[in-house]
């Protein structure tokens, strides 16, 4: 029934995934089905996130989901970029998405960011299904628009199945080897102990409908009482990105995950040294597709209502951090929820030594997963923080005690120029990647290299 969908929040998934395996195709693909199924108007683009709500699913999944059987208003999809560590997307000490969509090219199988992702899946508990993307460049298959992938695989030649079998396999292998049972989603019985691997193809459509079927039996299944929240209550969300806006200074883009947030609320944002307490001037949505070329990228709205994406204007906001908390201030004195926002960094803090190389990181969340991925290879932190290398970074490195140890690891982030000057002068080896375990590995070959 849908008496008491009112109280249900969307639940929010997060499409994760190695680069180019796909992410934003299939997004794209969803909302494009929809918007083939005359439901644009339904589908809502958000800030960093699309809203499909269950009527739209349900169509779009066909006979596969029957809506009578649901009673939560739909699905909060969030798109990832393959270089963007999914840690970003925690929430009061755990992850924010509800659900995760880990997609992975079916030629192309298992690559170090889908192994990250995996990685912070289990780490999260986080429930998740695999799209298994890409179907359609096996050689000689026969495309069948938008069908269900089940029907679609059945017609295949024989040689082109055995192609998408040995892919699938691989895929379930990799799974298997982190510690997931996983098989073919329609073979599966239970999603709760077995994970589901959905063949689809971003560019005709088949399997999505099997897709957003199996997402909508999870939410529902396993999630129901957790999406049980107060929607009229004070807004509470993660900052998911910082961004200068032209005409609006430094903005945040953030994800709210429960209650309401207002234009004219007073909230209180994590910050790299303090917690900020500062007004909303306004909160902003992307302006719908055909309006896109006005002036205006942005429309204005009065009020935000849990689970959404919406980018925040407000003064104070350039030290605010990725990762960080944001909370409405509404039925309580400020000092409150500044101590709340407080007590949550605290949780974040990375522990440090007195010796130790430094740590630089894009999010709050990434930089947690760093400091974890270090802590397992036993290599102390003397100092760890979100932002980019700065000289100061390099002057702080250069005190550590052990030669090894006069390093600086950056995760997603940049050196900035007059940080370059210092390096130059200094004998602080800077290791800078996108993916956790390398930067751990090519540091580690320093330490041997040096230690030879
Ligand atoms: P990042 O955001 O950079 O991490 O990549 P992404 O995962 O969002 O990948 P994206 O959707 O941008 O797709 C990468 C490329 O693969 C694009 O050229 C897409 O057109 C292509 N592509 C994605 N899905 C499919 C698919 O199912 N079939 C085919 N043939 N091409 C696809
Ligand atoms: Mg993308």
């Amino acid at each position: 029934g849908t008496e008491d969908a009112a109280t249900l929040r969307t639940p929010i998934v997060a499409v994760l995934g190695h680069v180019d395996h796909g992410k934003t195709s299939l997004l794209d693909k969803i909302r494009g089905s929809a918007v083939s199924e005359g439901e644009s108007g339904a589908i809502t683009q958000h800030i960093g996130a699309t809203a499909v709500p269950l009527e739209t699913i349900s169509s779009m999944a066909g006979e596969l989901v029957d809506p009578d059987d649901f009673d939560l208003p739909g699905l909060l999809f969030i798109d990832t970029p393959g270089h963007h560590s999914f840690s970003t997307l925690r929430a009061r000490g755990g992850a924010l998405a509800d659900i995760a969509i880990l997609v992975v090219d079916v030629n192309d199988g298992f690559q170090p960011q889908t192994e990250e992702a995996i990685d912070i899946i289990q780490r999260t508990g986080t429930p998740f299904v695999v799209a298994a993307n890409k179907v359609d460049t096996i050689p000689g298959w026969n495309p069948n628009e938008g069908a269900p992938i089940k029907a679609s695989y059945d017609a295949q030649s024989e040689r082109v199945r055995s192609t998408l079998d040995e892919g699938l396999y691989d895929i379930i292998g990799d799974l298997s080897s982190a510690g997931f049972s996983a098989d073919l989603y329609w073979r599966v019985q239970e999603f709760q102990r077995n994970i589901g691997v959905v063949p689809v193809s971003a560019m005709t459509g088949e399997g999505v409908s099997d897709l957003l079927a199996v997402l909508m039996g999870l939410s529902q299944r396993y999630m129901r009482e957790e999406m049980e929240v107060d929607v009229s209550g004070s807004g509470v969300g993660t900052v998911l990105e910082v961004k200068e806006e032209r005409g609006f200074g430094a903005t945040i883009d953030v994800v709210v995950y429960d209650g309401v947030i207002r234009e004219g609320d007073t909230i209180v944002v994590g910050g790299m040294d303090e917690p900020i307490v500062t007004e909303i001037r306004a909160l902003l949505q992307p302006r719908p597709l055909a309006e896109i070329r006005t002036e205006n990228r942005f429309e204005r709205v009065d009020e935000i209502e849990a689970a959404a994406g919406v980018k925040i204007a407000a003064p104070e906001l350039d030290d605010a951090m990725a990762g960080a908390p944001v909370m409405v201030v509404r039925d309580r004195p400020v000092e409150a929820v500044v101590d709340d926002v407080r007590a949550e960094l605290a949780e974040l803090e990375v522990e440090t030594e007195e010796d130790g190389v430094v740590v630089k990181a894009d999010t709050l969340g990434s930089l947690e997963a760093m400091a974890d991925a270090l802590r397992e290879a036993e290599i102390p932190i003397l100092r760890a923080e979100v932002g980019d290398i700065a000289p100061r970074d390099v002057a702080v490195a250069g005190t550590a005690n052990e030669a090894t140890y006069r390093a600086i690891l950056g995760f997603n982030v940049d050196v900035l120029s007059n940080a370059e000057d210092e390096l130059e002068e200094s004998e602080v080896e800077v290791f800078v990647d996108d993916v956790i375990y390398q930067l751990v590995e090519d540091y580690e070959a320093f330490v041997e290299e040096r230690e030879r």
